[in-house]
This record gives C-alpha cells, sequence and structure tokens, in this order.
C-alpha cells in the first residue's frame, strides 16, 4: 500500500481530522511499518491455540494449572525445531516465564533452561511440574485414596482458615470455605513433602474452579451470589463443588503421573525468583544460544488482580501484593515509574556507557513518541477513560528496551530471540508494539530475521504483510537474532 493511502486510511481510522494529522505528523509510525514491511510475515504455522494456552488443556502436566497467560508447549516445541539439530544442548532463557513452558518444554527436548519469574503462581506451577518427575507415585496414590474414603465431612477441620485479602472476601460459599480447611488439615498429615507440595498445588489450581470468581479479560468477574454488595447480575456456570473439584483435579494428576517418563522435566533446570529488570544484568555476556519468551502485554492486564485467589492462598498480604504489582513489568494504570530505580541500579554497577545508550534507542524511537504525544493531548482533552494511560504506556517501553538490551548481551553470537507479543489500541490509536520492539532490537545491535504474524482465519497463506493491511490489531512472534560477528 502506498503511504499516502495509508495515511488517508488512518486519519479517518483514528477519527482525527487532517489538521491533526498533520501537526501529529502521524507518519512516525508509517515510516516505521515501510521500514519493516518486508519483514512481517504471515505465519500459518501458527495459530491462536498454539500461542496461547489452549493448546495445553490437554497436555499432560501443563494442564494442571489454567495458566491463561502462558503460551504452549507445542510453540516451543515448533521454535526449537527452527533451530534444528545442534551438537551440543542449546541454553535456552525466559525472562518471563510464567508457568514455566518454555523451561520444562526445552528441557524435555534435551536442552538447558533458565527461568526468572516474579509471580509466585507461575513458580508454584514450575515447582510442581519438576517435583511430578521423582514423587512417589504410591504414595501419592495412597493419600488419594484415603482421601477419596473418609467423606469431606469426617474430616477434622484444624486451624486453617483462608488468608483473604480485600479483594477475594467472600470468593468463597461457606461450604466451600469449610472444605478448604478440612483439606489443608488433611494435607497437614502428609508425611512425604513432595506429595503434600502436590495436594497443596492441587488445591491451589482449583480455587478459581470452586469459587465466585472467573479470570475474565483484566480483572476478576464476580457472580451474584457471592457474599460481596455487587450489581452484577453476572451467574458463572459450574462452580464445582470443592471435594468434585478436587477429586477430579487429583485423579488428572494421578493419570499424567503415571504417564511420566522419570527425568522429563528435572535436569538442567534453574529457576531465579526475582523480576527481570533486576536479574538479567547478573547473567554473563554471549551465554544463552535462545530466548522463547512472552512478556506482559501493554494491555492494562494486572495479574495481582487476576491471581488474587492463589496469592492469597500463597499467603500474601495486601502490602506483598502491592509491592508484587510494582515490581512487575509496568503494564497495569497503576504501576509507578521504575526509571529512577533502573538509573539508580546502572550506575550502582557501573555500567553507565550501556545506560546511556539504552536511554539514546529510547528517546530516539519516534514512532513511540507520536503515541505519547497523541495519548498526553488526549489526556489533556479529558479523552481517555484513565488518566495513567500515557504513563503506563511509556514505562512499559522503556521497561521493554531495557529487557531488550539485555537480552542481546547475553546472548550467544548467532543466538536467536523469540518473543511473543500482542499490539494494542488507546482510543483508535494503534501502539504498533512489533515495530517499536523491533526497532529497540535493531538498536540494540539484534537483526530482525522476521515479525511472524498470526492468521486471523484459516486458509492463509504465507505472504507479505503490504497486502494484509496496516491497521490491523496484530498478535505476533518477532523473530531476532544477535549476528555472528
Ligand atoms: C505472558 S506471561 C508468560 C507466560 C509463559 N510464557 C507461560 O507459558 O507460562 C508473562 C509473565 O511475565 C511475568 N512478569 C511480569 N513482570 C516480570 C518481571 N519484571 N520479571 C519477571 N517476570 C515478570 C508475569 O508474572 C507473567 O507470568
Amino acid at each position: 500500500m502506498k503511504l499516502e493511502t495509508i495515511k488517508k486510511a488512518q486519519t479517518s481510522l483514528f477519527g482525527y481530522n487532517d489538521e491533526l494529522a498533520e501537526r501529529f505528523n502521524i507518519s512516525r509510525r508509517d515510516e516505521l511499518y515501510e521500514k519493516f514491511s518486508d519483514k512481517l510475515i504471515l505465519n500459518p504455522a501458527l495459530n491462536r491455540a498454539t500461542v496461547s494456552f489452549q493448546d495445553n488443556k490437554k497436555e499432560p502436566f501443563y494442564r494442571w494449572l489454567k495458566f491463561k497467560e502462558g503460551f504452549s508447549s507445542n510453540l516451543v516445541k515448533y521454535f526449537l525445531h527452527q533451530i534444528g539439530n545442534r551438537e551440543k544442548p542449546l541454553q535456552v532463557l525466559d525472562p518471563f516465564a510464567g508457568s514455566g513452558t518454555t523451561l520444562t518444554t526445552s528441557i524435555n527436548q534435551g536442552h538447558h533452561a533458565t527461568g526468572i519469574e516474579l509471580l509466585p503462581v507461575g513458580i508454584a506451577a514450575i515447582r510442581a511440574r519438576l517435583i511430578a518427575d521423582s514423587v512417589d507415585i504410591n504414595r501419592f496414590e495412597r493419600h488419594f485414596e484415603q482421601l477419596k474414603a473418609s467423606s469431606f465431612n469426617s474430616l477434622s477441620k484444624g486451624n486453617y482458615s483462608f488468608p483473604h485479602l480485600r479483594i477475594t472476601e467472600g470468593a468463597f460459599s461457606h461450604a466451600t470455605e469449610s472444605a478448604i480447611s478440612k483439606y489443608m488439615s488433611f494435607i497437614d498429615s502428609i508425611d512425604d513433602e513432595d506429595v503434600r507440595y502436590l495436594f497443596w498445588f492441587a488445591c491451589l489450581s482449583i480455587l478459581e474452579a470452586v469459587s465466585y470468581t472467573s479470570k475474565d479479560g483484566q480483572y476478576l468477574r464476580w457472580d451474584y451470589r457471592s457474599s460481596r454488595p455487587l450489581k452484577s447480575k453476572y451467574i458463572k456456570k459450574d462452580i464445582l463443588p470443592f471435594p468434585q473439584a478436587i477429586h477430579e483435579k487429583l485423579q488428572i494428576m494421578l493419570n499424567d503421573l503415571r504417564k511420566r517418563n522419570n527425568g522429563m522435566f528435572t535436569r538442567q533446570v534453574r529457576i531465579i525468583e526475582g523480576s527481570c529488570l533486576d536479574e538479567l544484568t547478573n547473567l554473563p555476556d554471549n551465554y544463552f544460544d535462545l530466548v522463547v519468551t512472552s512478556p506482559p502485554y501493554c494491555n492494562r492486564y494486572d495479574y495481582t488482580r487476576t491471581y488474587a485467589l492463589e496469592l492469597a492462598f500463597l499467603g500474601y498480604d495486601e502490602e506483598r501484593v502491592k509491592t508484587l504489582r510494582q515490581t512487575l513489568l509496568s503494564s497495569t494504570v497503576e504501576n509507578k515509574t521504575k526509571k529512577y530505580q533502573l538509573y539508580t541500579k546502572y550506575t550502582g554497577l557501573e555500567k553507565h556507557g550501556f545506560y546511556h545508550q539504552i536511554l539514546e534507542s529510547f528517546h530516539s524511537q519516534e514512532a513511540l513518541h507520536e503515541v505519547l504525544e497523541i495519548l498526553h493531548l488526549a489526556r489533556k482533552e479529558g479523552r481517555l477513560n484513565n488518566n495513567n494511560i500515557p504513563g503506563m504506556v511509556e514505562n512499559y517501553f522503556f521497561e521493554m528496551n531495557i529487557v531488550i538490551h539485555e537480552l542481546s548481551r547475553i546472548l550467544y553470537k548467532g543466538g536467536r530471540v523469540y518473543m511473543v507479543n500482542d499490539n494494542v489500541q488507546y482510543l483508535g490509536e494503534e501502539v504498533p508494539v512489533d515495530l517499536i520492539l523491533s526497532d529497540f532490537a535493531q538498536r540494540a545491535g539484534m537483526q530482525i530475521e522476521f515479525i511472524w504474524v498470526l492468521p486471523k482465519g484459516k486458509g492463509n497463506s504465507s505472504q507479505q504483510m503490504g497486502q494484509y493491511g496496516r491497521n490491523e490489531i496484530r498478535k505476533c512472534v518477532y523473530v531476532w537474532s544477535k549476528p555472528r560477528n
């Protein structure tokens, strides 16, 4: 498509008149699009099920916790297949490891894996998968039989009461809350540490199913029957009784354990609990062959809200949840800037030059600043439904730029990055996350191999994006590599 045609389409699509279009020099995004248009490729081998958790729903072990933000094990296999056979196992890194799909899939394929993750829910899922490798199946089964043989009513209640956060109060019926207490004292009596952990994890992974809440979009959605004073008319389908839900979950786990092939997961995995904004700086230069990752999207999604029940269960109080929210990569309107913190970190590490390079790359990314200018004006004119959106978008890119520069540093020459991410739009304004991040990657010294775009419908063949439409809210996989010399 010609630039002029694009501009016209864009102006009407954004709802801006020509004068505004002129004023904002909208062409910065057009220019960026032109720059990478030959890299934007529809990849029919990818589909939304693979690039999301959907494909994991039936996958043994991965199906234990519904981590909706995850991608599938099949996707990681596809990336590993693209790399082809190597003499040595690869060193694979996922700096936003989530529930660890990259890690355990890579290990299972004979590679070494390192993951960084901050959300304890993800860490718990990874631990459960690693423990699954070696837990004593007979003992697991024995305790399961014991639980099935005792009716829940006959179990003693013990001292446990669900440690609610303000936003989880009223999430369970009295019957469920009491059954959780009984189950928790039942698992206290399990003497085998690994079996106890898996029974505990089973409870963590059914909290949503037995509650009045649904993880829906950016927030928890509440069923009208909960004891909270709500205006909601929402009726959640299938709120499972706790005994049924826990039996079903433990049965699935037992079935998967029976299929295991010892050594699937545990070899050579390293999990670093913390923020990648801190932890990446501790990793050596030129070390990793492959990065497979999906960062949070720039879409206001708040992991601490959607996973509030699980965080409460994990013992997080209000203060810890707040700190966690602020430490996660900025993707919510509540995130405060980490710029000063990051500046102090890099100067403390005496990496002034590196930090300066990162800043330079951020400040000279004109398409991003075009978006920010438009959002700031919209804020001034009272047209945004939340005034923190411009700050959130700015912080998101600032932090992602740091991550990308670090990835370029720690990659071995010839190493590759596969990154899954979505574009977003605010107020009808396209934020071309794929292009802006790829531009950062290029400035950080990487080559942009492809920006694979997911086909929307069926039957698309591989073709260049010139024929696809400029204003598509694309879901993409970025493929970047570090030059060999
Ligand atoms: C899209 S999810 C990744 C899911 C993962 N690919 C999987 O299959 O489970 C993004 C992850 O980034 C994590 N995250 C956000 N900010 C982080 C940070 N500063 N450091 C490390 N992890 C972070 C979130 O907790 C979330 O688990």
